[in-house]
């Protein structure tokens, strides 16, 4: 019997050497919206684009396989694949989110909310109490985050698996912080799995996408019928190219990473920040839920200037290695102010409730040498000791 592959050769293999036709290593594009029918009453593999197209297929059963589940959906952009599984919830149901979820999961699960589709409470996810609330509650959906963005907490998903499976909820994990390199939460009780796969799983940022894997072949067929049904599905092309950048994803992991830790101890030894959010650090809240369930602390940090919402102003304004953009876990380094960027969408209120401050910055740290990304980081906070004034 042949050893069960190591995550990073089905990685680099994803989708390579299968082609029937010609033996191209690389798999071809196909692009066709539809497929001939051999004969009346006769289908062939494919019939139409929008149910199923050889890419998307490579796609989905790479992601799955590297998550450890036994089917996948690949969709047009991370929500679509979240509101995909929302699908799984009655008319009427509890759905249960962390209170610090990225900022456009929160504003669709509002917005189902405000449609009268299901209800939906946001909870602090990372304590005993939360579970307890759980485990005592008819509960249809529990929607999990970690590390949870922008502030990288981590919640322990076979601890809320547990305890939402007690009722007999489904329970969701978003992987798009860490990607299957670094956690795989179906192996930690959760149900289904879903990745904004513009992310890290993509990571080059020239594609939107997303996928849900599931832990069932019953779940499976669900999320792909109400794919095909809605149309949610992704694209030929954006599927390609996601699989193209996935056969880099350990490589490109590994050294984000690498170059994460470094700048996190720096800014954490830095006078001007107040404080800094990344489970590699020993002083963070995470750090040993992350050494129990991730096998890395992952290329995501976020910190606390010491001063006000100008400063932050004279810190962004003038970055050159470090874009100033939305997104994240491309092999470029990005940086980006949560409470007016990725999290405008949550009043000022749900933002405070989930500890996101106006001093809040967030980095997706990229594949630079550490060395630029770090003067990069001494040239800003010169600045801002120079035209701010930080406290
Ligand atoms: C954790 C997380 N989940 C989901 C999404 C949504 O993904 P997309 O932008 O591909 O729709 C994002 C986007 O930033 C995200 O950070």
């Amino acid at each position: 019997m042949q050893p069960e592959l190591k995550q990073q050769t089905k990685c680099v293999n994803a989708g390579i050497g299968r082609d029937q036709a010609f033996g191209a290593v690389v798999p071809p594009l196909y692009l066709s919206s539809t497929y001939v029918f051999p004969a009346l009453d006769e289908m062939g593999v494919y019939d139409y684009g929008r149910s199923g197209n050889p890419n998307r297929d490579a796609l989905a059963q790479a992601i799955a396989d590297l998550e450890g589940g036994v089917g996948a959906v690949v969709t047009s952009s991370g929500m679509a694949a979240i509101d995909l599984a929302l699908n799984l919830v009655p008319n009427g149901g509890l759905v249960l989110a962390p209170h610090d979820c990225y900022g456009g999961t929160h504003r669709l699960l509002l917005a189902r909310q405000k449609q009268g589709r299901f209800r939906v409470e946001f909870i602090d996810q990372t304590t005993e109490a939360s579970r307890a609330h759980i485990r005592n509650k008819k509960v249809d959906l529990l929607f999990i985050e970690t590390p949870s963005n922008p502030l990288m907490r981590l919640s322990d998903i076979t601890a809320l698996s547990k305890a939402a499976h007690i009722q007999g909820a489904l329970v969701v994990c978003d992987n798009t912080f860490l990607s299957p390199a670094r956690q795989k939460p179906l192996s930690l009780g959760a149900d289904i799995v879903v990745h904004s796969t513009t992310k890290f799983i993509n990571g080059h940022s020239d594609v939107v996408g997303g996928v849900v894997v599931a832990n069932t072949d019953d779940l499976a067929e669900q999320l792909a019928w109400w794919a095909n049904c809605t149309g949610v599905t992704g694209a030929p092309f954006d599927s390609f190219l996601t699989l193209r950048g996935l056969r880099t994803l350990h490589a490109r992991m590994d050294v984000q990473e690498a170059n994460a830790v470094i700048l996190a101890e720096f800014l954490h030894a830095h006078p001007l920040v107040k404080r800094v959010y990344y489970p590699g650090l020993k002083s963070d809240p995470g750090y040993e839920l992350a050494a129990r369930q991730q096998s890395g602390p992952g290329a995501m940090l976020s910190f606390e200037l010491k001063g006000t919402r100008a400063d932050v102003g004279v810190f962004l304004n003038q970055t050159n290695i470090f874009q100033l953009a939305e997104s994240l876990g491309g092999t470029e380094s990005l940086i980006c102010h949560p409470a007016s960027m990725t999290h405008r969408a949550m009043d000022a209120e749900a933002q405070a409730k989930a500890g996101i401050c106006e001093t809040l910055i967030r980095l997706s740290v990229g594949m630079e040498h550490v060395d630029d990304q770090l003067a990069e980081l001494k040239t800003l906070f010169s600045r801002l000791e120079e035209e701010g004034s930080p406290t």
